[in-house]
């Protein structure tokens, strides 16, 4: 072990025994480069953030551009300044107009931390329902509405009032009452091997949500952002949320998340108390810019057009007697293989042939894949060769 092996294994925190450990000299387009200059086709995105693919010039020079003006200035809101502008006017080009108020932070779990309170503070209710196979992050809160127990049970006790029902299970709907703050759910399930809702159900609930005064919580930090074709994946619901959450690509590579909301309801943070969510680095210019950027070259390239062609692609290439089931929504898509082990020697095999593919955290036999929207055609026939060689 070289010294800088010793300080990653030894010195930076892990959280698996196994970790990758490419080193990462360069990244471009849709490739990872080592310092061995060896290029690793990026099917992950680093779990859906890079969508725009690495090193992409217009968010590049955004970033630049703002690193002359300035850095971190002041704690969230009190200043105005003009990259939170921009992103918050890129914002309001995609989204319906009643979610019309932002509050940038600086991750998916920050979003939905902010989520949850804001639900709390504007029903005065405290229960909350969430979603079987959820994953909302790793805080305390987060954590408390994502459903996976052997990721909780060291961590207990978690927020008091928390439950689950199942998704596309209608019986479940009646457990949501006047007494229900908010109900939480990721639009597309993720980290539950991509879970997709049926259009019915998802009515109901938001009609369920709206006769007993309960908020509904669409969580989009995976899902959103043009990953399954449309910029929002509610869009393909006809449904729309109190309160939206956002995350991963929103940043385009830089750290942020975002609470969307109306701006009666995003008030409610500026009083009783004052002050009810605050923030020091969220909202940062950097980031922002970084951000509007992505969006602008996001929207100025048409890139959603070509998401469901390139999934479909996918889907009609990755046939394999080894492959149990696909399951995808745009350009998200769960694997399954007929068991853990097989699919952790996909991954690893594949990472040997210079492709990256990930697992998910609670849905052991089956791999996911979130290829950056910019893919190429070639870029899709060579990963799925390699798969396919694998099985
Ligand atoms: C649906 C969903 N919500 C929330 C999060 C948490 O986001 P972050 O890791 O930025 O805190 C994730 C992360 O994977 C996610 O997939």
């Amino acid at each position: 072990m070289n010294k800088e092996q010793n300080t990653f294994r030894n010195h930076l925190a892990q959280t698996t025994p196994f970790p990758f450990g490419i080193k990462v000299k360069y990244a471009k387009g849709s490739y990872i480069y080592d310092e061995n200059d060896q290029a690793y086709l990026d099917f992950i995105s680093g779990i859906g953030v890079s969508s725009l693919g690495h090193g992409n010039e217009a968010v590049n020079s955004a970033i630049k551009n703002q690193v002359d003006k300035h850095l971190h200035v002041m704690v969230y809101g009190e200043f105005e300044q003009e990259a939170q502008n921009q992103l918050a006017e890129e914002l309001m080009l995609v989204l319906p107009p009643e979610l019309d108020a932002f509050y940038f932070v600086n991750s998916g779990t920050e979003a939905n931390e902010a989520a949850l309170k804001l639900a709390k503070r504007a029903t005065g209710r405290t229960e909350l329902i969430a979603f079987k196979g959820s994953y909302h992050g790793s805080t305390h809160g987060s954590l408390s509405v994502s459903y996976n127990e052997i990721k909780k049970i060291p961590f207990r006790p978690l927020l008091p009032d928390v439950s689950f029902i199942q998704l596309n299970f209608w019986d479940d709907l009646e457990k949501i009452t006047k007494k229900t703050a908010a109900v939480i759910l990721e639009t597309i399930q993720g980290d539950a091997g991509v879970r997709i809702p049926n259009e019915l159900y998802l009515k109901a609930l938001s009609k369920k949500c709206k006769e007993t005064g309960t908020l509904l919580i669409l969580d989009e930090i995976q899902c959103g952002m043009g990953r399954t074709g449309k910029m929002w994946a509610f869009e393909h619901y006809g449904i729309q949320p109190d309160i939206l959450t956002s995350g991963k690509a929103l940043g385009a590579g830089m750290p942020i998340g975002a609470l969307i909301c109306s701006r009666q309801l995003m008030a409610k943070f500026s009083y009783n108390p004052m002050l009810g969510h605050i923030t020091t680095f969220g909202g940062h210019p950097v980031v922002c810019a970084a951000a509007a950027a992505g969006l602008k070259f996001t929207r100025e390239n048409h890139l959603l057009e070509s998401v469901q062609s390139k999934a479909e692609l996918i889907h009609q290439l990755l046939v394999h007697e080894k492959i149990k089931e696909v399951r995808h929504k745009g350009l998200m898509f769960a694997i399954e293989l007929e068991s853990e082990e097989k699919v952790k020697e996909i991954v690893l095999k594949s990472l040997e042939n210079g492709l990256i593919l990930f697992w998910f955290l609670s849905t052991p036999n089956a791999f996911r894949l979130a290829p950056p929207l910019t893919i190429s055609e070639e870029e899709i026939r060579k990963a799925c060769q390699i798969i396919l060689d694998l099985l």
